[in-house]
């Protein structure tokens, strides 16, 4: 996300804009905690963002607000926005930032392009949302390291990924680092299939097995799977880890940062197009417009292709 901060304050400065950087999103701006610069001034400058697009996190910080998600908090934050001359905003956020940028929409006329910052690649309207690339990233690291634990001592690991309502991250995950098995939202988790496939894999002389569970699987999480493929006779012994929270921090890939910094100089440059309403995002490397409603209108299935792979390859 501080790439994509630091891309929003170049874009629009170098456009002869001002910006102003709202700390913990929308709950900060009901609050006028607004970013001070050197000059003691409440705007981003130049220097503000300087050497950010290595950071992870986000320097303004993120929160949930209670107060924004009830109308009379709504009307607050618009009152706040005329008050300091905002006349356009850039939320960086997933679907609940943009639910609460369409509400917002009803009680003040800015204009509002915001930018898809959320590990769970779950939106409609850009191929990757910033930040999955670098939680994938480090998921298949841990992934990588549990391996050499599985294959010393024999044994079955489930890794749990977040992804509350997404099977992305696990999908992705279990691809890149070679897992054997993964649950995931999208596709039925069927025990007595997964443990056939476990008892094959054991007589073709597999020492370790690796299953991505997602967080938000149908069937409950990394423990109760466990609990389920152990009842069910699964043919190793089983640990879980639960990654959390490791997944939302860290140096952001390249791909992350390139792709933020896209968005944010994107959301900048149409907003002074006359852009509102609208999410800037990146599809088969084209910058696009998606109406916020749009975003989050229907779940994001994993492509099938992806999950057949993974199959294929779990030998
Ligand atoms: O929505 C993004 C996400 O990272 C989910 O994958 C995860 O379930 C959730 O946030 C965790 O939220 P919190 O940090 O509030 O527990």
């Amino acid at each position: 996300m501080n790439a994509c901060v630091r891309a929003v304050v170049r874009s629009a400065v170098g456009a002869g804009h001002e910006v102003v950087g709202i700390y913990r999103g929308y709950q900060g701006l009901l609050e006028e905690d607004f970013f001070i610069a050197a000059d003691s001034q409440p705007h981003m400058v130049l220097r503000s963002v300087s050497n950010l697009g290595k950071l992870g996190g986000t320097v303004l910080h993120s929160s949930r607000s209670k107060e924004f998600r009830e109308e009379a908090g709504r009307k607050r934050a618009a009152a706040v926005l005329k008050k300091h001359g905002i006349d356009a905003l850039i939320p960086i956020g997933g679907d609940g930032t943009f639910h609460g940028a369409v509400a917002l929409a009803d009680h003040w006329d800015g204009k509002i392009v915001g930018c898809p910052g959320t590990i769970d690649n779950d939106l409609i309207g850009t191929d990757y949302t910033i930040g999955f690339s670098t939680a994938v990233q480090t998921a298949v690291e841990a992934v990588d390291k549990i391996r050499d634990t599985a294959e010393s001592h024999e044994r079955m690991f489930l890794i749990e990924v977040m992804g509350r309502h997404s099977g992305y991250i696990g999908a992705y995950t279990a691809l890149a680092a070679g897992a054997e098995v993964v649950c995931v939202p999208e596709t039925a988790t069927d025990i007595p299939r997964i443990v056939e496939h476990l008892h094959v894999l054991r007589k073709r002389g597999k020492s370790s097995v690796m299953v991505i569970v997602a967080e938000g699987d149908e069937l409950g999480d990394a423990a109760k799977i466990k609990g389920e493929l152990t009842a069910a006779g699964a043919p190793w012994a089983i640990r879980t880890v639960v990654l959390g929270h490791l997944q939302r921090g860290g140096t952001p890939t390249p791909e992350d940062r390139i792709l933020a910094s896209r968005c944010g100089d994107f959301a900048v440059r149409s907003i002074l197009d006359g852009a509102t309403g609208v999410m800037a995002g990146v599809i088969a490397d084209q910058n696009v417009l998606t109406p916020f409603q749009e975003t989050y209108s229907r779940h994001r299935e994993i492509p099938q292709h992806l999950l057949d792979l993974l199959a294929v390859l779990s030998k």
